[in-house]
């Protein structure tokens, strides 16, 4: 412990050294702290009961806990109880070092009031990224304050969410945005192709390896590597980049030199890794590590306040700047924002790009849209109603309830077909039970 103090003192921090657990309950009380550094074993009281007293009353102390070589669950058991991260005795003074000041950004990312100001004097900063709904304004919030750090970050969100133009947005924010910025798609490669591709080789290594070849963390040296599709990552190499993670070095395949690497991770899914989990087929560890700080991207149904202008800002991208943007007409916004647009953000832009093809005299109609987006949202439904009941006055003489009732089914029926008929994603998409749901659907002779 006392090289330790030495180390951080020499590093420029304020260190207090406790022996035991007890006297660093009573210190922890009496001071404020920005980081506690402990180990897990310890008795009578051990460091989990000790990292779980400073989450509950000191939330805003960061915690690192050194755990013994090979154990594992112990590890994840203190990510889960809020450790930011853990190191493993015996540990490196560099890997140490930067998982110190991985921490102290992470807390003063994490530490209230410090970005939010800045934030709100700034107007706007991503303007590239569309963000009227407050769930989309929360994922731009999280970009300011984590870009800035070296946490590794996890982008959760259905496919066309958005999860690459955020992971773009945390590089270009970041202190790395001048270095390279490299997506590996986990999902394209069999996996010895991609292990040689992450961690590069050595001539001679495998058939075919007819020189020495630096893998994509060496070149992505100094920036940001995204993984995307982390989910579909083999287990094998899920325990290399574990490595590479907690060791910041890599092995080329075929090589028995450790290199020093500098790149900041951040990965991508829309796979429930949970799920991956309890399978078998994804590290629980790994998946502690690379979540230390998560980004959920809702779907686009569950954020229709950002719909129209995403058709917007995608209309200018296409049409170009200082030209006149085509009128959409009131039918054909209502179609756009009914649409529970499955493939999110990305079939959004597919559909606008189909409207401005076929669109005449600058206008954009329902006749315009796709197909598929137009029979899908009911004609027999709201489009009329709202466009002045000029059409169908399908609803008069019905009280509220009963309206309310019969534009429940059709929605409930839209939603269903979408889900290919799957009832337990669709109370998912719902958020409401299973039970409600059988209770709501129509009777098969209804
Ligand atoms: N909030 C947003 N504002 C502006 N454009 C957006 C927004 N969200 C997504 N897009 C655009 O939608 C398209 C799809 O986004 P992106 O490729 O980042 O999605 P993804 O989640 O990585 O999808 P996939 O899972 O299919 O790889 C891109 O052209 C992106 O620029
Ligand atoms: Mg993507």
């Amino acid at each position: 412990m006392s090289v330790l103090s030495t180390l951080l003192k020499a590093e420029g921090h304020e260190v207090v050294p406790v022996l035991g657990a007890e006297k660093a309950q009573e210190v922890i009380k009496s001071q404020k702290f920005d980081l506690m550094i402990s180990d897990i074993r310890m008795s009578p009281v051990d460091g989990m009961q000790l990292l779980r007293m400073i989450r509950k009353e000191k939330p805003d102390t960061a915690a690192i806990m050194i755990t013994a070589y090979g154990s594992v669950e112990t590890a994840v058991e203190a990510m889960k109880e809020g450790a930011f991260d853990y190191v493993t005795k015996p540990f490196k003074v560099d890997e140490l070092l930067i998982t110190v000041t991985r921490a102290l950004e992470y807390r003063d990312a994490m530490a209230e009031n410090v970005t939010l100001k800045a934030q709100l004097e700034s107007k706007y900063q991503f303007e590239n990224i569309i963000a009227e709904s407050p769930a989309m304004r929360k994922v731009c919030e999280m970009i300011e304050r984590v870009a800035p750090t070296d946490t590794t970050v996890l982008i959760l969100g259905e496919s066309g969410t958005g999860k690459e133009l955020v992971a773009k947005a945390l590089h270009a924010h970041s202190r790395r945005k001048t270095k390279c910025f490299l997506p590996i798609n986990c999902a394209a490669m069999p996996e010895p192709l991609l292990e040689s591709e992450m961690f590069g080789h050595m001539k001679g290594a495998f058939t075919g390896a007819t020189a020495n070849k630096e893998g994509l963390f060496e070149t992505a040296s100094g920036g940001t590597i995204f993984l995307d599709e982390i989910g579909a990552m083999p287990l094998s190499i899920q325990s290399k980049l574990l490595r590479v993670l907690q060791e910041k070095e890599v092995r080329r395949v075929g090589g028995n030199e450790n290199i020093p690497v500098d790149v900041r991770v951040l990965a991508a899914t829309n796979d429930r890794l949970e799920a991956l989990i309890e399978e078998g087929t994804f590290r629980e560890d790994l998946f502690y590590r690379l979540s230390v700080i998560p980004i959920e991207i809702k779907p686009l149904r569950e954020r229709p306040e950002d719909i129209l202008p995403l058709v917007y800002h995608t209309m200018r991208q296409e049409v170009g700047p200082n030209k006149d943007l085509p009128n959409i007409d009131p039918e054909a916004q209502l179609v756009l924002e009914q649409y529970p647009w499955p493939g999110n953000v990305r079939e959004l832009e597919n559909a606008i790009r189909h409207a401005l093809t076929f669109a005449k005299d600058g206008k954009v109609t329902k006749d315009v849209l796709p197909a598929k987006i137009v029979s899908s949202v009911s004609s027999e439904g709201a489009v009329s109603v709202n466009t002045g009941g000029l059409k169908a006055d399908a609803y008069r003489g019905k009280s509220l309830k009963a309206f309310l009732k019969s534009k429940e089914k059709e929605y409930l029926s839209q939603v269903l077909q979408y889900v290919e008929g799957d009832k337990e994603k669709a109370a998912k998409a719902l958020k409401i039970s299973l039970a409600t749901l059988y209770r709501k659907l129509p009777e098969p002779n209804e």
